[in-house]
């Protein structure tokens, strides 16, 4: 099993978000028996919480559910758990470099990585904002999901074909 953590600052926008947008992915993909998915903040302040009403409305207009999705912090075990610790944006990673355990921190990586043509490298907060940054963090996360399966199938999983 091939196992992804998404993190953000709160776990109830971005990481939930690009959670089950993956997660939708790899199950028309066909794959949800060989890549599992997960999400998590880098802080304390929403654990238990839904992800954000807006949040989930916005992944239900994309017929993605995010709606039992629960939110938890970080921790420095989850690098042990996790073979891809994904970052929404610097800050993010920053955190996460510093609870990162030693010899572990090629796990540690920026979601956009994965949506080189997005043409940025950080996923925008939306907390603050509209509707509109929820409807971009839904693009970019099918970006970058789109990326990270084929990047998945290329490294860990040679020889499956993608049947969506
Ligand atoms: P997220 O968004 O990191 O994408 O879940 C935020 C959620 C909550 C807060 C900030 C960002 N907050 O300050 O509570």
């Amino acid at each position: 099993m091939i196992r992804v953590l998404f993190v953000c600052l709160g776990n109830i926008c971005r990481s939930p978000t690009a959670e089950g947008v993956f997660r939708a992915r790899v199950a028309r993909a066909g794959l949800a028996h060989a890549i599992a998915a997960d999400s998590a903040g880098t802080h304390d302040y929403h654990i238990g919480d839904p992800p954000d009403r807006r949040a989930r409305a916005a992944a239900g207009r994309r017929g993605v559910d995010i709606s039992d999705l629960r939110g938890r912090q970080a921790t420095r075990e989850d690098f042990a758990r996790f073979d891809y610790v994904l970052a929404m944006d610097r800050a993010n990673l920053n955190h996460l470099a510093q609870i990162c355990p030693k010899g572990m921190e090629s796990r540690l990586r920026l979601f956009l990585e994965f949506a080189p043509r997005a043409g940025l490298d950080e996923v925008p907060d939306p907390y603050y904002g509209g509707e509109a940054g929820f409807e971009r963090i839904l693009d970019l996360a099918e970006a970058a999901a789109e990326g990270l399966l084929a990047h998945i199938r290329s490294v860990h999983l040679a020889g499956t074909h993608d049947p969506a």
